[in-house]
């Protein structure tokens, strides 16, 4: 176990400004270098990637659009782990999405892709770079590289046998073709956040899976009987599942080859009824509720079965983060469910902490043990500072006689999380992206990023509230109603600091903000109001990675941002964040485009405002890039990041058309520079972050 953090809590570098610039940009005496990117192969004897469509082996070397990333230390030598190493370990990492335009991942080919139907060779090379991947990391002489043959690395793609694992297992809802007893699914898919486990495993949110299927297929003919009944129906409804159109990549239009491995690998994107059988195992039409889930995977022995953690419900994850780990009392999880108007979760164990399992023979056993029993619960916001844990279980009578989906059972209510919850009245959310638990206060953390659908009109189905008081703001556009377009940052403090409480305190840690907003003088638009009193140093919008360092206790913000992009490219800010209700009760007030006319109010609670020496920006991305992921070696000297998507708009017509890249990073950076440098494509990559005078970082 890492030592004791010593917290930074005061922020010495110079701010990083604001830029757009093509390039990672860190503080004065701070480096930041590509390591490991799109393509880079992570078997011995796979060729270099030549990053110009022509590549194969996808599954042998680094996926796509990295995301959520851990740490896990090694010893110096050997496969064992050492969670003091600070100089080699294993990166586990996401690898989320890929950068796409009608259908096509125009990167990974060299005419940009194919559209519908999908040539097999194109669709089974965009499958393989997704998923996740493992890869040990190793400094030498001060620098950071990725090790090629490192024993322990592995790619876990969309076709990887994976497990059921907790109370969905063997349920009639998870039986399919591939499995028809319900226990094993092939594949995760579309991973955005991450975790790590007290007992030294990854953890890995599915999190867009739905749009990789579709139940709509040239020459079918759409039958709303699913599952034999139209419960079904409301469930992909409510999931947002594609019912009218291709999938995101069209996978399931990839021809018949005549070879039947292949071919069903394809079919098994197409969800509707193809067979005959009532119970759903002649076909894929139970195939997408064994996606949605956090994933658990033994980083340090490929021979493990990976598994889906059933038990912590079914939804868009992003992140999962432990609550403060406490002997002898039970294991808390919190959760987000990404998409407009959707919950906070949390997970109870109901085995309590046995600090032997700090260490345990068997990490996967472990899992179970402690993943795979427990109680899942839903978040509501009162208008006073306070909420409550609301528990998803089939005995509520709210949930059992829910007029709009009858549950069969406990595994109906957690692969259909989402409408337990609305039975329950949970509360809407700003689309709550990552969460993270402050190292000492035990505090939760979560970012919500924005949320177009969020409305000042009463009565609306998302309309403001005391904890997403902010909608009616849309600079750019001159409109009276752009919903939250900044975001915020929520914090929760359970009452007595247990994990197994039922209510809790909140308030906004940080409102993103533009410092200086273009000035509409006659149209006052509220949520741009800086609330947090931000500055050119530390001004951002869109918050979604967020993660707390062991060692120094600094509060890590990555942006995904949309609405701020024309002044500023994606970017990491470090916060040395106060505690719940160290702040003022605030009322912010909606007028009319005559700045005289109050609309209405919305009373909330603002934390203590940062200052210039608590929240800094500590890096800017290249061009349209998202910055995701983040972890630490456990001494606090070296800060592994992601570099998302640079580059992801382009028009696949565009591919023999360098000058039409708006990026060209890593390959600029001179990351693999045989590759092309200034006219290469752009490579999602990790990035190692050491500070020139070998502190931590952040100090
Ligand atoms: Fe994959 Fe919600 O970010
Ligand atoms: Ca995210
Ligand atoms: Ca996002
Ligand atoms: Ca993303």
């Amino acid at each position: 176990v890492p030592a004791a953090p010593s917290a930074i809590t005061s922020l010495a570098f110079a701010a990083v400004a604001k830029s757009r610039d093509d390039k990672v940009t860190v503080p004065v005496g701070y480096t930041a270098a590509p390591i490991y990117a799109l393509g880079d192969p992570i078997v011995a004897g796979v060729a270099a990637y030549k990053n110009d469509g022509t590549d194969v082996d996808m599954d042998k070397r680094a996926g796509d659009h990295h995301d959520g990333m851990e740490y896990f230390g090694l010893a110096a030598t050997g496969n064992a782990p050492d969670a003091n190493n600070s100089e080699r370990g294993l990166l586990a990492m996401n690898h989320e999405a890929t950068s796409n335009a009608d259908v096509r991942s125009f990167y990974l080919h060299a005419n940009g892709g194919t559209v519908n139907p999908r040539p097999a060779s194109e669709a089974l090379k965009e499958i393989d770079i997704h998923g996740l991947s493992v890869v040990e990391v190793k400094k030498t002489n001060g620098q950071w590289a990725y090790v090629q043959a490192g024993a322990l690395n592995r790619r876990v793609t969309p076709f990887t046998e994976l497990q059921l694992s907790g109370p969905v297992r063997g349920n009639a809802l998870v039986k399919t073709k591939y499995s028809v007893d319900g226990t094993k699914i092939r594949g995760t898919i579309n991973n955005c956040g991450t975790g790590r486990t007290p007992w030294g495993t990854f953890l890995t949110g599915e999190e867009n899976w739905a749009g990789y299927f579709t139940r709509s297929r040239a020459g079918h003919t759409t039958d709303n009987t699913i599952r034999g009944n139209d419960k079904s129906v409301a469930s992909l409804n409510r999931y947002g599942v594609n019912q009218t159109a291709s999938s995101r990549h069209g996978w399931e239009t990839v021809p018949a080859t005549g070879d039947a491995a292949t071919d069903d690998r394809a079919a098994r994107f197409f969800i509707g009824k193809t067979g005959a059988s009532t119970d759903g195992t002649d076909d894929y039409r139970n195939e997408l509720n064994g996606f949605g889930y956090i994933v658990e995977m033994d980083v340090f022995d490929k021979a493990v079965a990976v598994k889906k953690r059933t038990g912590l419900g079914r939804f868009a994850h992003e992140s999962a983060a432990f609550g403060k780990v406490v002997a002898s009392k039970p294991l808390a999880v919190y959760m987000g469910d990404d998409s407009r108007g959707e919950y906070i979760y949390k997970f109870v164990s109901t085995k309590t902490w046995n600090a032997a399992d700090a260490n345990p023979t068997n990490r996967i056993t472990t899992g179970d043990a402690y993943l795979d029993t427990g109680k899942l619960y839903v978040a509501k916001f009162a208008a006073d500072g306070t909420g409550t844990w609301i528990e998803l279980n089939i005995a509520n009578a709210a949930i059992s006689g829910y007029a709009t989906y009858a549950f069969a059972d406990q595994a109906d209510v957690l692969v259909n999380a989402r409408l337990a919850a609305d039975a329950v009245g949970a509360t809407k959310m700003d689309r709550p992206e990552w969460c993270a638990v402050h190292p000492t206060t035990g505090e939760i953390y979560y970012t919500l990023t924005n949320n177009s659908n969020r409305s000042i009109t009463v009565g609306a189905a998302q309309e403001v509230d005391a904890a997403n008081p902010r909608a009616y703001d849309d600079l750019k556009n001159g409109a009276n109603q752009g919903g939250n377009v900044n975001g915020h940052i929520i914090r929760m403090a359970e009452t007595g600091g247990e994990a197994a409480a039922l209510t809790f305190k909140w308030d906004v840690y940080l409102f993103g903000a533009q410092a200086t907003p273009e000035t509409v003088a006659e149209k006052p638009q509220l949520s741009t109001i800086n609330i947090s009193a931000l500055t050119d140093d530390n001004d951002f919008s869109s918050p979604d990675g967020l993660w707390f360092s062991q060692n120094t206790g600094l509060c890590w913000i990555q942006t995904d941002d949309g609405a701020y992009t024309d002044a500023t490219n994606c970017m990491m800010l470090v916060g040395v964040p106060g505690v719940v209700g160290d702040g003022a009760k605030t009322t912010l007030t909606y007028k009319d485009k005559t700045g005289v006319t109050t609309l209405r109010t919305v009373d909330t609670f603002v934390g203590k405002q940062p200052t210039a020496t608590t929240l800094k920006r500590f890096l800017v991305g290249p061009v349209e890039c998202e910055l995701t992921g983040c972890t630490e070696t456990p001494d606090g000297k070296t800060l592994f990041a992601n570099i998302q998507h640079p580059g992801e708009g382009l028009s696949p017509a565009d591919i023999g058309d360098p000058s039409k890249y708006k990026s060209h990073w890593p390959g600029n950076a001179g990351y693999q520079a045989t590759a092309g440098n200034a006219t290469s494509r752009p490579r999602s990559a990790t990035i190692a972050i050491t500070k020139n005078d070998g502190g931590r970082i952040g100090s």
